[in-house]
């Protein structure tokens, strides 16, 4: 008997369009022999699956089944690509725990530690590893700006602590423009964090977990035509460059990367694929920042080093959905 699998898509936040592609490259691929695939849009207070024709049908919250015609359409498992809130941050994670239906993703305590940088952070520097030196505030916190020029120097990076695809972020040249920066940040997240800017190349290590083996998979070298790899330039065609195998990376930092990825996968309890971003230096390694439910449209980074690492999208599915279901 195939199994039902529901691909989790859509979301609260300004990730909603890119998580829809993300389901459509796993819709497409998933093994249609093994697998009835169900595209279930989360909004909000809409959950529901669209049939061929368009129409809506909602969820049964109850049990996530699916009245279709007089079938009712339970699910054997969840492929969870929503980025952002609420399937990144462990919130869905803890539905789908209670009502007891396995996902592909990473669960409540993981997601929501990766998906607060604040946090992530400071787990992430306990092990010795580099950071950019930061500054936090929360929501009506005081904040000196030119006691931030001052420890951080310029140019700075603003940012929201819980969100993603760059929204809300900005890189400021100047302390005058640190105000606008820093609502702009607020107005995604109630805590903002300032970071040093670290000039240097950026570079992404993929993770895939094999029941209990993990696999490092190549890395991808992220250059930005843009000032940094903001939503623009991770969305429209032609304005990043993503090469894999990223070219030229000393052996030492590519062994680095490589180590603390495959180390924090494990330490942060990971599940499924995961993405963990770097910049490199002259001089060091920083981690940058860890995305448990990383962007698989067929543009994205980690599909690309699947295919690179020989592994076909269906056969990369195939493991994912493998690690929790078994056929
Ligand atoms: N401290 C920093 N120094 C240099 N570039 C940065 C820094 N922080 C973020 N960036 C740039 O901004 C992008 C988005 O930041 P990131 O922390 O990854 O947020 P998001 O979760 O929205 O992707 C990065 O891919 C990088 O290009
Ligand atoms: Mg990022």
């Amino acid at each position: 008997m195939k199994k039902n699998i529901a691909i989790v898509c859509g979301g609260f936040s300004g990730e909603y369009d890119v998580s829809i592609e993300s389901a459509k490259l796993v819709h497409k691929h998933l093994d249609a022999e093994k697998y009835e695939a169900y595209l279930v849009v989360i909004e909000p207070n809409d959950w529901f699956y669209k049939t061929a024709d368009g129409k809506k049908i909602n969820i049964d919250m109850q049990d996530f089944s699916l009245q279709l015609n007089t079938k009712k359409v339970l699910f054997d498992a969840v492929f969870n690509v929503i980025h952002g809130t609420p399937g990144e941050d462990g919130k869905l994670q803890s539905y789908f725990d209670i009502i007891g239906i396995p996902y592909t993703s990473s669960g409540v305590d993981s997601s929501s530690l990766t998906f607060n940088k604040f946090n992530c952070n400071a787990f992430v520097s306990s092990y010795g590893i580099n950071r950019a030196r930061s500054m936090s505030y929360v929501k009506g916190e005081k904040i000196d700006n030119d006691e931030i020029v001052k420890t951080l120097g310029l140019p700075l990076f603003i940012k929201p602590n819980r969100s993603g695809s760059s929204v809300g972020i900005s890189k400021v040249k100047s302390v005058d423009e640190i105000a606008d920066a820093v609502k702009k940040a607020f107005e995604a997240d109630d805590r903002v964090l300032i970071e040093e800017f670290v000039d240097g190349r950026e570079i992404a290590c993929g993770i895939l977990q094999r029941g209990s083996e993990i696999i490092v998979l190549p890395l991808t070298e992220i250059v930005s035509k843009n000032e940094f790899f903001d939503y623009e330039a991770k969305y429209t065609k032609g304005m990043a460059d993503e090469i894999c195998p990223a070219p030229n990376v000393p052996e030492e930092i590519e062994q680095d990367i490589k180590t603390f990825s495959a180390f924090l996968f494990h330490q942060m309890d990971c599940k499924g694929f995961v993405r963990f971003d770097y910049i490199f230096t002259d001089s060091d390694l920083y981690f940058l920042e860890v995305n448990t439910i990383p962007g698989i449209s067929e543009a994205s980074i980690l599909p690309q080093m699947a295919l690179e690492f020989g592994l076909s999208f269906k056969e990369f599915f195939n493991i994912v959905l493998g690690n929790i279901i078994k056929n």
